[in-house]
């Protein structure tokens, strides 16, 4: 089985900061409540990119970090559930932008575990020897997909995009893997696409408004609840203890989410590096996001554990042990 590394990482938010006052002047919300709910102070939003152009700067980043050469690349696999288009993939769109001839390219629709299912994919590929290089992007436009006059989701996401590196290599760096899915509970956040409405369907079809619907209370008990399941079986699997990892990056929700799932595993929420405050929830780009800071903050050194895990629509959940050593 060969061996993976990962060998750089980017991430991209747009520039405009939109802080909780700002909301509070377009939905009936307040600082204190968003805060004390959510623990998010203000969120990046896309005056006009789209998945594919944030994805295109986190790529190119990352490809930057590992100092590969674009015609190395030989997959492309870009985590999203706001892709610019059915069709082309925002995968193949990233290909063209950023010149990757040689890859084969496609998405994963697994909303916020998105990115932890991408990198099990390409980890995957990488140990069975079909590709060596691999491009794992995760990127979400949210902001084009909420209703701005529902409170009790606008609030929560903002927009941003982040890329790992993957290689065969010496050492392996990926100690597990580890991903899950409910769909008997996917009712409790989603987002319609088309209706079926051809010359053949009886009646009148209504049309669909692609928005995000959330049951908040589900949501939350979920995200607890599958936090801790999947950080437990991440630990079996690597065979290593919560003592041992340096940081836990968990999808950045909720502090509530987060402090809740920190009680039962029985630790500090010092062992979590959380960002939410600055992005909110960036859904498939939230993990690499903070991955991307710690590594370019200096907060790891070789041979330092990181543990990852997302959760979210599907419902979905996921995330895997990272040995660092660059
Ligand atoms: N500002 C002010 N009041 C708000 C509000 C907002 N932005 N959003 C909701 N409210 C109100 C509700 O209308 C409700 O008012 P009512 O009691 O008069 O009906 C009250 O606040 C409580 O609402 P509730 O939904 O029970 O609040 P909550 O404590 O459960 O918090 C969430 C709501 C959304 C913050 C919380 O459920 C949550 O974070 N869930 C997980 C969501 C998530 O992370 N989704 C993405 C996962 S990938």
């Amino acid at each position: 089985m060969n061996k993976v590394e990962i060998t750089g990482t980017g991430s991209y938010v747009p520039p405009k900061i939109v802080d909780n006052n700002d909301l509070s002047l377009i939905v009936d919300t307040s600082d204190e409540w968003i805060t004390s709910r959510t623990g998010i102070k203000e969120r990046r939003i896309s005056q006009g990119e789209d998945t594919s152009d944030m994805a295109t700067k986190a790529a190119i980043e990352a490809i930057k970090d590992a100092k590969i050469s674009v015609e190395d690349i030989e997959l492309i696999v870009l985590a999203t559930v706001t892709p610019d288009s059915f069709m082309p993939s925002t995968a193949c769109i990233v290909q063209k932008n950023i010149k990757a001839v040689n890859a084969t390219c496609f998405d994963v629709s697994a909303a916020c575990s998105g990115f932890a299912y991408a990198m099990d994919i390409a980890v995957q590929f990488i140990r069975a020897g079909r590709f060596k290089n691999v491009l794992v992007i995760g990127a979400d436009t949210f902001s084009k997909i909420l209703d701005w006059k529902d409170r009790s989701t606008c609030i929560l996401f903002g927009d941003g995009a982040s890329a790992a590196f993957l290689q065969s290599g010496e050492e392996d760096q990926i100690l597990s893997t580890y991903t899950g899915s409910d769909g008997s509970k996917g009712d409790s956040l989603t987002c319609p696409a088309v209706a079926v409405n051809n010359p053949y369907v009886d009646g009148v079809t209504g049309t669909i408004k692609s928005v995000v619907g959330m049951e908040g209370r589900e949501i939350f008990k979920f995200g607890v609840k599958v936090l801790e399941k999947s950080v437990k079986a991440l630990l079996q699997q690597a065979d290593c203890t919560l003592e041992e990892i340096k940081y836990i990056i968990p999808h950045q929700a909720n502090y509530r989410i987060i402090e809740c799932a920190a009680k039962k595993l029985g630790i500090g929420m010092d062992r979590f590096y959380i960002n939410l405050d600055s992005y909110g929830n960036t859904s498939a780009a939230s993990i690499g996001i903070a991955l991307d800071e710690v590594r370019k903050k200096n907060l790891v050194k070789k041979g330092d554990k990181i543990l990852i895990v997302g959760f979210g629509g599907g419902l979905t959940y996921g995330g895997f042990i990272l040995k660092v050593n660059l």
